[in-house]
């Protein structure tokens, strides 16, 4: 039996999901892991859930010499230091498979682009991690709707949201360190779900044209003094000096080359989702038929009443970033396989065991970032940024936006 040996770079929140979600893969293995925290109890975990062996090494390059693929999944601010220290492993003899990188690629166009080069230098095949254009549902949909899309024509509208009530590391709330608010965080993910369930069955990913982007950015809750003292108090960030958006939406056009229609995907994204915990949505409109995807709706539920509140086990282990411990609550049993990474770990080993890219790549990823820069540059000019015009691409290749930059005061507070 093939064993596909994984290293993760990183031992937090992604790779502990990601460990999970090992344990639906056939044939593959966690078989290092370097992190600058959580390295020994994520391996431990992993050789207790029977997704080792698994060992903990001390530098990139020594993972890099016993894995067949490594995984970054290490917060945005250390991609590029990180994919460096691959590529010196592979140029000193690292015999890798592949390379894995999670969302986002970079926080700017500029570290995507770049991210995109050292691999390059690697020569090794690459996998971006989009995991909800992996999730089953949004494949069974598409499955489900082929003969109403070639008898009826593609869809036309998208929507796309993921909304929690915010992160669990201070990092992400620095927008200095994370490249913004909830737009680089996880307008990323709903931007891809759109352009993805947009684009007409059997063409590639980037074949619909991105034509304009309009957007919004806003701060409605973390600014306020009570949460702004939550945050500072729990996370050491101060939404006084250096704030980010928790609520982002927009529209993204699109054209199809071969026919010239223009479709439209709209993404909504907030960190101020003050229900049961994450909730991904999803919907798209075609001519005569459509379809509506809730991460919300399960067919479980359970009750816990207040006499019983203090009995509860861990809420997160019924649904991410879960706000509530006792009333009627949400359990989804598997959200490793529902939001779609069991999907995108078999796609990217299945993919670099023939030498190939993922489904997904880094040069894709590179798009994402674009778009999602694009979205910041329309929130802060107040304007829809048309992406065919040369000067908007040069611009975007070394913008920041200034939210990242830490002046976000300048677009939000005004
Ligand atoms: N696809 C998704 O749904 C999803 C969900 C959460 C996070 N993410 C992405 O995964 C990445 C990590 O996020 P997280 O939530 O796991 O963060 P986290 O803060 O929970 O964990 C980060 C881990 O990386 C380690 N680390 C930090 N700097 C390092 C370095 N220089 N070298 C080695 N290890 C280092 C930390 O010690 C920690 O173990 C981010 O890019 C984030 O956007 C994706």
């Amino acid at each position: 039996m093939s064993n596909f040996k994984l290293g993760f770079i990183g031992a937090g929140f992604i790779a502990k999901f990601q460990a999970r979600a090992l344990r639906g893969v056939r044939d593959v293995s966690l078989a290092g892991v370097h992190a600058l925290k959580g390295a020994e109890e994520l391996a431990a975990t992993a050789n207790e859930t029977g997704v080792g062996p698994c060992k903990v090494y001390p530098d990139v390059a020594e993972l890099c010499k016993h894995v067949d693929a490594v995984a970054i999944f290490a917060p945005n601010y250390a991609r590029i230091e990180l994919m460096e220290q691959i590529r010196d492993a592979v140029k000193a003899g690292a015999g890798l498979k592949g390379i894995i990188c999670e969302k986002p690629l970079g926080r700017t166009v500029a570290e995507a682009q770049r991210l995109v080069d050292i691999a390059g230098e690697t020569g090794l095949p690459t996998a971006y991690f989009e995991n909800q254009i992996h999730m089953k549902g949004i494949r069974a949909q598409m499955q489900q709707l082929l003969p109403q899309q070639r008898a009826m024509g593609p869809l036309g509208l998208a929507r796309s949201a993921e909304e929690h009530s915010g992160p669990h590391e201070g990092w992400f709330w620095d927008p200095t360190r994370q490249g913004g608010g909830v737009l680089c965080d996880m307008g990323c993910h709903s931007i891809a779900c759109c352009w993805f369930v947009l684009t007409p069955a059997g063409k590639p990913v980037t074949f619909l044209e991105p034509v304009d982007v309009s957007a919004e950015t806003a701060l409605l809750k973390w600014g306020l003094p009570p949460w702004r003292k939550r945050l500072l108090d729990r996370m050491g960030v101060d939404y006084g000096k250096t704030p980010a958006e928790d609520f982002a939406t927009g529209i993204v056009s699109f054209r199809n080359p071969e026919t010239g229609q223009i479709v439209k995907g709209q993404f909504t994204n907030s960190w101020m989702y003050d229900k049961q915990g994450l909730r991904l949505m999803m919907d798209g409109l075609g001519p005569g038929y459509a379809f509506e995807f809730n991460s919300l709706q399960s067919s479980l539920q359970i009750f816990i009443g207040d006499d019983a509140a203090e009995a509860v086990a861990d809420a997160e282990a019924a649904l991410e970033k879960s706000t509530a411990s006792r009333g009627l609550l949400i359990v989804e049993p598997n959200e490793a396989d529902l939001y779609g990474y069991v999907d995108e770990i078999e796609d990217a080993v299945a993919a670099f065991k023939q030498g190939k890219d993922g489904f997904l790549n880094f040069a894709y990823g590179l798009e994402i970032t674009k778009l999602c820069q694009a979205a910041y540059m329309a929130a802060e000019r107040g304007v829809r940024i048309d992406l065919t015009d040369k000067k908007i691409q040069n611009e975007l290749k070394t913008y920041t936006s200034l939210i990242a930059q830490g002046r976000g005061a300048e677009v939000l507070m005004k």
